[in-house]
Protein backbone atom coordinates (compact mmCIF):
# COMPACT_ATOMS: atom_id res chain seq x y z
CA UNK A 1 0.00 0.00 0.00
CA UNK A 2 1.42 3.36 -0.99
CA UNK A 3 1.43 5.67 1.78
CA UNK A 4 -1.51 8.51 2.12
CA UNK A 5 0.47 11.84 1.67
CA UNK A 6 -0.35 14.67 4.25
CA UNK A 7 -0.16 18.37 4.39
CA UNK A 8 0.04 19.89 7.57
CA UNK A 9 -0.97 23.12 8.68
CA UNK A 10 0.57 24.66 11.44
CA UNK A 11 3.77 23.53 13.12
CA UNK A 12 4.15 24.70 16.70
CA UNK A 13 3.46 22.36 19.88
CA UNK A 14 0.90 20.13 17.95
CA UNK A 15 3.47 19.16 15.57
CA UNK A 16 3.81 16.39 17.55
CA UNK A 17 0.72 15.14 15.80
CA UNK A 18 2.28 15.99 12.55
CA UNK A 19 5.43 13.39 13.69
CA UNK A 20 3.27 10.73 14.65
CA UNK A 21 1.80 10.73 11.14
CA UNK A 22 5.17 10.73 9.76
CA UNK A 23 5.57 6.74 9.15
CA UNK A 24 7.32 6.51 5.16
CA UNK A 25 6.92 3.33 4.33
CA UNK A 26 4.24 2.23 6.74
CA UNK A 27 1.00 4.00 5.57
CA UNK A 28 1.40 7.63 5.86
CA UNK A 29 3.59 10.29 5.43
CA UNK A 30 4.09 14.21 5.60
CA UNK A 31 4.64 15.71 2.15
CA UNK A 32 3.86 19.18 2.66
CA UNK A 33 3.65 21.57 5.24
CA UNK A 34 2.90 25.25 5.52
CA UNK A 35 3.31 27.71 8.62
CA UNK A 36 3.63 31.65 8.81
CA UNK A 37 6.23 31.13 11.45
CA UNK A 38 10.24 30.74 9.89
CA UNK A 39 11.23 29.22 12.99
CA UNK A 40 8.28 26.73 12.53
CA UNK A 41 9.36 25.81 9.16
CA UNK A 42 12.93 25.32 9.99
CA UNK A 43 11.85 23.06 12.65
CA UNK A 44 9.46 20.96 10.12
CA UNK A 45 12.38 20.41 7.15
CA UNK A 46 14.54 19.13 9.68
CA UNK A 47 11.41 16.51 10.92
CA UNK A 48 10.25 16.17 7.61
CA UNK A 49 13.05 15.48 5.38
CA UNK A 50 11.91 16.50 1.34
CA UNK A 51 8.58 17.75 2.20
CA UNK A 52 7.85 21.09 0.39
CA UNK A 53 7.63 23.45 3.42
CA UNK A 54 6.17 27.36 2.40
CA UNK A 55 3.95 30.56 4.63
CA UNK A 56 0.95 30.13 2.55
CA UNK A 57 -1.28 27.38 3.59
CA UNK A 58 -2.84 27.15 -0.20
CA UNK A 59 0.58 26.10 -1.52
CA UNK A 60 -0.52 22.97 0.60
CA UNK A 61 -4.58 23.23 0.26
CA UNK A 62 -3.70 23.12 -3.44
CA UNK A 63 -1.10 20.92 -4.14
CA UNK A 64 -1.94 17.82 -6.16
CA UNK A 65 0.12 16.11 -4.66
CA UNK A 66 -1.34 16.10 -1.17
CA UNK A 67 -3.92 13.17 -0.26
CA UNK A 68 -5.45 14.80 2.93
CA UNK A 69 -4.96 17.33 5.74
CA UNK A 70 -4.06 18.11 9.03
CA UNK A 71 -5.35 21.59 10.63
CA UNK A 72 -3.15 22.10 13.49
CA UNK A 73 -3.51 25.55 13.84
CA UNK A 74 -4.43 27.78 16.66
CA UNK A 75 -8.34 27.36 17.17
CA UNK A 76 -9.69 30.63 16.01
CA UNK A 77 -8.36 30.01 12.38
CA UNK A 78 -9.85 26.46 11.99
CA UNK A 79 -13.34 27.48 10.58
CA UNK A 80 -11.89 29.16 7.55
CA UNK A 81 -9.02 26.69 6.80
CA UNK A 82 -11.36 24.08 7.69
CA UNK A 83 -14.00 24.96 5.07
CA UNK A 84 -11.44 25.63 2.06
CA UNK A 85 -9.83 22.35 2.39
CA UNK A 86 -13.34 20.79 2.45
CA UNK A 87 -14.42 22.70 -0.70
CA UNK A 88 -10.69 21.47 -2.12
CA UNK A 89 -11.91 18.59 -1.83
CA UNK A 90 -9.25 17.04 0.83
CA UNK A 91 -10.17 14.40 3.34
CA UNK A 92 -8.96 16.84 6.37
CA UNK A 93 -8.21 16.28 10.51
CA UNK A 94 -9.14 19.06 12.73
CA UNK A 95 -7.92 19.53 16.24
CA UNK A 96 -10.13 20.10 18.74
CA UNK A 97 -11.83 22.29 19.21
CA UNK A 98 -13.97 22.18 16.16
CA UNK A 99 -14.06 25.80 16.43
CA UNK A 100 -14.50 29.19 18.62
CA UNK A 101 -18.07 29.33 18.30
CA UNK A 102 -20.97 27.27 17.29
CA UNK A 103 -21.64 29.25 14.10
CA UNK A 104 -18.00 28.36 12.92
CA UNK A 105 -18.85 24.22 14.09
CA UNK A 106 -21.80 24.50 11.86
CA UNK A 107 -20.03 25.97 8.56
CA UNK A 108 -17.70 23.45 8.84
CA UNK A 109 -19.69 20.33 9.30
CA UNK A 110 -22.49 22.00 6.36
CA UNK A 111 -18.93 22.46 4.27
CA UNK A 112 -18.30 18.76 4.19
CA UNK A 113 -22.01 18.11 3.59
CA UNK A 114 -21.95 20.20 0.40
CA UNK A 115 -18.90 18.60 -0.53
CA UNK A 116 -19.18 15.74 0.05
CA UNK A 117 -15.43 15.71 1.47
CA UNK A 118 -14.46 13.63 4.71
CA UNK A 119 -13.94 15.32 7.96
CA UNK A 120 -12.66 13.53 10.98
CA UNK A 121 -12.37 16.19 14.33
CA UNK A 122 -8.89 15.39 16.52
CA UNK A 123 -11.01 14.43 19.76
CA UNK A 124 -8.25 12.23 21.02
CA UNK A 125 -9.32 11.91 24.69
CA UNK A 126 -11.86 9.05 22.85
CA UNK A 127 -8.15 6.80 22.46
CA UNK A 128 -7.64 7.23 25.91
CA UNK A 129 -7.03 3.94 27.83
CA UNK A 130 -8.68 4.86 30.78
CA UNK A 131 -11.60 6.62 29.03
CA UNK A 132 -12.20 3.78 26.81
CA UNK A 133 -11.92 1.52 30.28
CA UNK A 134 -14.64 3.77 31.82
CA UNK A 135 -16.78 3.26 28.51
CA UNK A 136 -16.41 -0.72 28.64
CA UNK A 137 -17.46 -0.63 31.83
CA UNK A 138 -20.71 1.51 31.40
CA UNK A 139 -21.09 -0.30 28.37
CA UNK A 140 -20.97 -3.58 30.38
CA UNK A 141 -23.78 -2.69 32.04
CA UNK A 142 -21.55 -2.86 35.64
CA UNK A 143 -23.26 0.32 37.25
CA UNK A 144 -26.87 0.01 35.60
CA UNK A 145 -27.96 3.02 33.51
CA UNK A 146 -25.91 6.15 33.49
CA UNK A 147 -28.16 9.18 35.64
CA UNK A 148 -25.45 11.37 36.44
CA UNK A 149 -21.98 12.30 35.46
CA UNK A 150 -19.58 14.71 37.48
CA UNK A 151 -15.66 15.27 36.45
CA UNK A 152 -13.31 17.52 37.62
CA UNK A 153 -10.39 18.77 35.77
CA UNK A 154 -7.42 19.65 37.82
CA UNK A 155 -5.04 21.42 35.27
CA UNK A 156 -2.11 21.61 37.33
CA UNK A 157 0.30 23.27 34.22
CA UNK A 158 -2.60 25.41 33.25
CA UNK A 159 -0.17 28.64 33.68
CA UNK A 160 2.22 26.99 31.64
CA UNK A 161 -0.04 26.00 28.98
CA UNK A 162 -3.06 28.49 29.17
CA UNK A 163 -1.47 31.78 30.65
CA UNK A 164 1.19 32.29 28.39
CA UNK A 165 -0.18 32.31 24.74
CA UNK A 166 -3.10 32.70 22.40
CA UNK A 167 -5.20 30.54 24.77
CA UNK A 168 -5.22 33.28 27.44
CA UNK A 169 -7.00 35.44 25.23
CA UNK A 170 -11.16 35.45 24.42
CA UNK A 171 -10.68 36.79 20.96
CA UNK A 172 -8.60 33.41 20.19
CA UNK A 173 -10.63 30.82 22.08
CA UNK A 174 -13.94 32.28 23.48
CA UNK A 175 -12.62 31.01 26.71
CA UNK A 176 -10.51 28.10 28.44
CA UNK A 177 -14.12 26.50 29.56
CA UNK A 178 -14.38 25.09 25.56
CA UNK A 179 -10.70 25.57 24.69
CA UNK A 180 -9.68 22.93 27.47
CA UNK A 181 -13.17 21.56 28.32
CA UNK A 182 -14.07 20.54 24.53
CA UNK A 183 -12.44 17.32 24.97
CA UNK A 184 -14.28 16.45 28.97
CA UNK A 185 -17.35 17.84 27.59
CA UNK A 186 -17.28 14.95 24.60
CA UNK A 187 -16.33 12.23 26.68
CA UNK A 188 -18.78 12.86 29.60
CA UNK A 189 -21.55 13.21 26.40
CA UNK A 190 -19.79 9.61 25.16
CA UNK A 191 -20.62 7.97 28.59
CA UNK A 192 -23.54 9.47 29.37
CA UNK A 193 -25.17 8.82 26.19
CA UNK A 194 -26.49 12.19 25.35
CA UNK A 195 -25.42 15.79 24.33
CA UNK A 196 -26.52 18.63 26.36
CA UNK A 197 -29.57 20.43 26.06
CA UNK A 198 -29.52 23.31 29.14
CA UNK A 199 -26.63 24.57 30.60
CA UNK A 200 -25.77 26.73 33.50
CA UNK A 201 -21.56 28.19 35.17
CA UNK A 202 -19.91 30.64 37.17
CA UNK A 203 -16.51 31.08 36.65
CA UNK A 204 -13.69 33.83 37.70
CA UNK A 205 -10.43 34.90 36.85
CA UNK A 206 -9.13 33.94 40.29
CA UNK A 207 -5.18 33.91 40.64
CA UNK A 208 -3.82 35.09 37.03
CA UNK A 209 -5.59 38.66 36.71
CA UNK A 210 -3.39 39.67 39.75
CA UNK A 211 0.11 38.40 38.77
CA UNK A 212 1.47 41.53 37.14
CA UNK A 213 4.94 39.61 35.39
CA UNK A 214 3.31 40.12 31.45
CA UNK A 215 5.61 40.19 28.62
CA UNK A 216 5.58 42.85 26.41
CA UNK A 217 3.25 43.16 23.66
CA UNK A 218 5.13 40.91 20.46
CA UNK A 219 7.76 39.64 22.77
CA UNK A 220 8.23 35.99 22.34
CA UNK A 221 7.65 33.31 24.94
CA UNK A 222 10.08 32.82 27.25
CA UNK A 223 12.67 30.13 26.77
CA UNK A 224 11.76 28.13 30.08
CA UNK A 225 7.86 28.70 30.08
CA UNK A 226 7.37 25.56 30.95
CA UNK A 227 9.31 22.86 33.48
CA UNK A 228 8.09 20.64 34.42
CA UNK A 229 8.07 20.69 38.32
CA UNK A 230 8.64 24.45 38.37
CA UNK A 231 6.61 27.70 38.13
CA UNK A 232 4.40 26.41 41.30
CA UNK A 233 2.22 27.79 43.26
CA UNK A 234 1.06 30.14 40.53
CA UNK A 235 2.52 34.16 41.80
CA UNK A 236 6.02 32.29 40.83
CA UNK A 237 5.15 32.73 37.29
CA UNK A 238 6.89 35.00 34.77
CA UNK A 239 5.79 36.15 31.43
CA UNK A 240 2.54 35.52 31.19
CA UNK A 241 0.29 36.60 28.19
CA UNK A 242 0.38 40.66 27.86
CA UNK A 243 -3.83 40.03 27.78
CA UNK A 244 -5.03 37.81 30.03
CA UNK A 245 -8.95 37.66 30.41
CA UNK A 246 -10.34 33.90 30.10
CA UNK A 247 -11.16 32.41 33.66
CA UNK A 248 -8.99 30.24 35.60
CA UNK A 249 -11.69 28.63 37.33
CA UNK A 250 -14.98 27.49 35.79
CA UNK A 251 -17.74 25.34 37.40
CA UNK A 252 -20.68 24.03 35.09
CA UNK A 253 -23.87 22.25 35.24
CA UNK A 254 -25.44 20.43 32.51
CA UNK A 255 -28.76 18.67 31.41
CA UNK A 256 -28.33 16.07 28.49
CA UNK A 257 -31.11 15.70 26.32
CA UNK A 258 -31.27 12.14 27.87
CA UNK A 259 -32.31 13.17 31.40
CA UNK A 260 -28.57 13.04 32.52
CA UNK A 261 -27.53 15.50 34.99
CA UNK A 262 -23.85 16.53 34.78
CA UNK A 263 -21.24 18.76 36.46
CA UNK A 264 -17.67 19.90 35.08
CA UNK A 265 -15.14 21.88 36.95
CA UNK A 266 -11.74 23.26 36.31
CA UNK A 267 -9.07 24.93 37.94
CA UNK A 268 -5.88 26.11 36.55
CA UNK A 269 -3.93 26.35 39.56
CA UNK A 270 -3.77 22.99 41.32
CA UNK A 271 -0.62 21.55 42.41
CA UNK A 272 -1.34 18.37 40.46
CA UNK A 273 -2.63 17.56 37.14
CA UNK A 274 -5.20 14.91 35.79
CA UNK A 275 -9.03 14.22 35.38
CA UNK A 276 -10.82 12.36 37.92
CA UNK A 277 -14.57 11.02 36.56
CA UNK A 278 -17.30 10.00 38.62
CA UNK A 279 -20.11 8.05 36.66
CA UNK A 280 -23.38 7.15 39.02
CA UNK A 281 -25.78 4.74 37.35
CA UNK A 282 -28.66 3.02 39.34
CA UNK A 283 -26.97 0.31 39.91
CA UNK A 284 -23.61 1.27 40.86
CA UNK A 285 -20.46 3.89 40.78
CA UNK A 286 -17.63 4.03 39.02
CA UNK A 287 -14.38 6.46 39.60
CA UNK A 288 -10.66 6.99 38.14
CA UNK A 289 -7.95 7.02 40.18
CA UNK A 290 -5.29 8.37 38.28
CA UNK A 291 -5.43 8.66 34.04
CA UNK A 292 -2.67 7.44 32.72
CA UNK A 293 -0.82 4.13 33.39
CA UNK A 294 -0.12 3.39 37.09
CA UNK A 295 -4.16 4.26 37.70
CA UNK A 296 -7.26 2.17 38.36
CA UNK A 297 -11.08 2.48 37.96
CA UNK A 298 -12.82 1.35 40.95
CA UNK A 299 -16.41 0.15 40.52
CA UNK A 300 -19.10 -0.68 43.64
CA UNK A 301 -22.22 -1.97 42.88
CA UNK A 302 -22.52 -4.79 45.51
CA UNK A 303 -24.48 -2.97 48.00
CA UNK A 304 -24.74 -0.29 50.39
CA UNK A 305 -22.05 0.80 52.41
CA UNK A 306 -19.88 3.26 54.54
CA UNK A 307 -16.72 4.69 52.18
CA UNK A 308 -14.78 2.03 50.94
CA UNK A 309 -11.27 2.25 49.90
CA UNK A 310 -11.62 -1.11 48.19
CA UNK A 311 -13.44 -1.34 44.96
CA UNK A 312 -16.19 -4.28 44.13
CA UNK A 313 -14.57 -4.33 40.96
CA UNK A 314 -11.17 -2.35 39.95
CA UNK A 315 -9.60 -2.43 36.76
CA UNK A 316 -5.88 -1.00 36.31
CA UNK A 317 -5.71 1.51 33.87
CA UNK A 318 -4.16 -0.16 30.62
CA UNK A 319 -0.50 0.52 29.70
CA UNK A 320 -0.30 2.64 26.13
CA UNK A 321 2.15 1.18 23.76
CA UNK A 322 3.25 4.74 22.89
CA UNK A 323 3.48 6.61 26.37
CA UNK A 324 4.64 9.90 24.92
CA UNK A 325 1.29 10.93 22.52
CA UNK A 326 -1.92 11.90 25.23
CA UNK A 327 -1.02 8.43 27.08
CA UNK A 328 -1.05 6.50 23.42
CA UNK A 329 -4.18 8.35 21.97
CA UNK A 330 -2.50 10.06 19.00
CA UNK A 331 -0.66 7.46 17.12
CA UNK A 332 -4.40 5.58 17.55
CA UNK A 333 -6.00 9.12 16.49
CA UNK A 334 -3.52 8.95 13.37
CA UNK A 335 -4.50 5.02 12.83
CA UNK A 336 -8.20 5.97 12.71
CA UNK A 337 -7.94 9.59 10.87
CA UNK A 338 -5.56 7.80 7.99
CA UNK A 339 -8.01 5.04 7.50
CA UNK A 340 -10.92 7.00 7.34
CA UNK A 341 -9.13 9.32 5.00
CA UNK A 342 -8.72 6.49 2.85
CA UNK A 343 -11.40 4.47 3.15
CA UNK A 344 -14.17 6.22 5.18
CA UNK A 345 -16.26 3.69 7.31
CA UNK A 346 -17.07 4.72 11.43
CA UNK A 347 -14.69 6.37 13.57
CA UNK A 348 -14.58 6.68 16.57
CA UNK A 349 -14.58 10.35 16.80
CA UNK A 350 -17.71 12.13 15.87
CA UNK A 351 -17.79 15.76 14.21
CA UNK A 352 -21.55 16.08 15.09
CA UNK A 353 -20.11 15.29 18.91
CA UNK A 354 -17.44 17.41 18.69
CA UNK A 355 -19.95 20.49 17.66
CA UNK A 356 -22.41 19.82 20.49
CA UNK A 357 -19.28 19.86 22.78
CA UNK A 358 -18.23 23.34 21.43
CA UNK A 359 -21.94 24.25 21.80
CA UNK A 360 -22.16 23.03 25.48
CA UNK A 361 -18.61 24.72 26.12
CA UNK A 362 -19.58 28.44 24.11
CA UNK A 363 -23.06 28.21 25.84
CA UNK A 364 -21.54 27.50 29.35
CA UNK A 365 -19.44 30.26 28.82
CA UNK A 366 -22.08 32.27 28.02
CA UNK A 367 -23.66 31.54 31.25
CA UNK A 368 -20.54 32.20 33.51
CA UNK A 369 -20.42 35.95 32.48
CA UNK A 370 -23.76 36.69 32.76
CA UNK A 371 -24.16 35.57 36.14
CA UNK A 372 -24.99 32.09 35.95
CA UNK A 373 -27.82 31.98 34.07
CA UNK A 374 -29.40 29.36 32.48
CA UNK A 375 -28.50 29.00 28.15
CA UNK A 376 -30.20 26.44 25.84
CA UNK A 377 -27.64 24.86 23.37
CA UNK A 378 -29.10 25.26 20.02
CA UNK A 379 -29.32 21.73 17.73
CA UNK A 380 -27.30 21.05 15.01
CA UNK A 381 -29.88 20.74 11.71
CA UNK A 382 -31.06 17.21 11.68
CA UNK A 383 -29.91 17.33 8.23
CA UNK A 384 -26.70 17.34 8.97
CA UNK A 385 -27.01 14.77 11.86
CA UNK A 386 -28.60 12.52 9.23
CA UNK A 387 -25.79 12.71 7.37
CA UNK A 388 -23.26 12.24 9.49
CA UNK A 389 -25.02 9.40 11.26
CA UNK A 390 -25.29 7.57 8.37
CA UNK A 391 -21.05 7.79 8.32
CA UNK A 392 -20.85 10.97 5.85
CA UNK A 393 -22.62 9.20 2.88
CA UNK A 394 -25.74 10.72 1.51
N1 LIG B 1 -5.96 17.28 21.07
C1 LIG B 1 -5.02 17.70 21.90
O1 LIG B 1 -4.68 17.01 22.84
C2 LIG B 1 -4.40 19.03 21.67
C3 LIG B 1 -3.26 19.37 22.41
C4 LIG B 1 -2.66 20.61 22.16
C5 LIG B 1 -3.22 21.47 21.23
N2 LIG B 1 -4.34 21.11 20.55
C6 LIG B 1 -4.90 22.00 19.52
O2 LIG B 1 -3.98 22.01 18.42
C7 LIG B 1 -4.03 23.30 17.78
C8 LIG B 1 -2.63 23.91 17.72
O3 LIG B 1 -2.20 24.17 19.05
P1 LIG B 1 -0.66 24.46 19.37
O4 LIG B 1 -0.53 24.36 20.85
O5 LIG B 1 0.22 23.62 18.50
O6 LIG B 1 -0.52 26.00 18.93
P2 LIG B 1 0.84 26.78 18.61
O7 LIG B 1 0.53 28.21 18.78
O8 LIG B 1 1.97 26.17 19.37
O9 LIG B 1 1.12 26.45 17.07
C9 LIG B 1 0.27 26.86 16.04
C10 LIG B 1 1.10 27.09 14.78
O10 LIG B 1 0.21 27.42 13.72
C11 LIG B 1 0.82 28.46 12.94
N3 LIG B 1 -0.25 29.15 12.19
C12 LIG B 1 -1.19 30.01 12.65
N4 LIG B 1 -2.04 30.36 11.66
C13 LIG B 1 -1.63 29.69 10.56
C14 LIG B 1 -2.11 29.63 9.22
N5 LIG B 1 -3.19 30.30 8.82
N6 LIG B 1 -1.44 28.85 8.33
C15 LIG B 1 -0.34 28.15 8.71
N7 LIG B 1 0.15 28.18 9.98
C16 LIG B 1 -0.49 28.94 10.89
C17 LIG B 1 1.56 29.31 13.95
O11 LIG B 1 2.59 30.07 13.35
C18 LIG B 1 2.10 28.24 14.91
O12 LIG B 1 3.38 27.79 14.54
C19 LIG B 1 -5.02 24.13 18.57
O13 LIG B 1 -6.30 24.07 17.97
C20 LIG B 1 -5.04 23.45 19.93
O14 LIG B 1 -6.24 23.68 20.63
C21 LIG B 1 -4.92 19.90 20.75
Amino acid sequence: MTDLRLGVLGYGLRGSLARTAHRPGAGSRVTALADHDPAARTAAALAFPGARIAADHRKVTEDPDVDALMILTPDHTHTALACEVLRAGKPVCVEKPLAIDVEGCDAILRAAYESGTRLYVGHNMRHMPVVRLMRDIVARGEIGTVKTVWVRHFVGYGGDWYFKDWHAERRYTTGLLLQKAAHDIDVLHWLAGGFTQRVQALGDLMVYGDNPHRRATGEPKADDWYTEDGHWPPDTQRALNPVIDVEDVSLVNMRLDNGVLAAYQQCHFTPDYWRNYTVIGDAGRLENFGDGPGGVVKVWNSGRSAHRERGDAEYPVPDAEDAAGHGGADPLLVDEFVRFARDGGGTDTSPVAARMAVAAGVRATESLRDGGAPRTVPELDPELVAYFDRGQSR
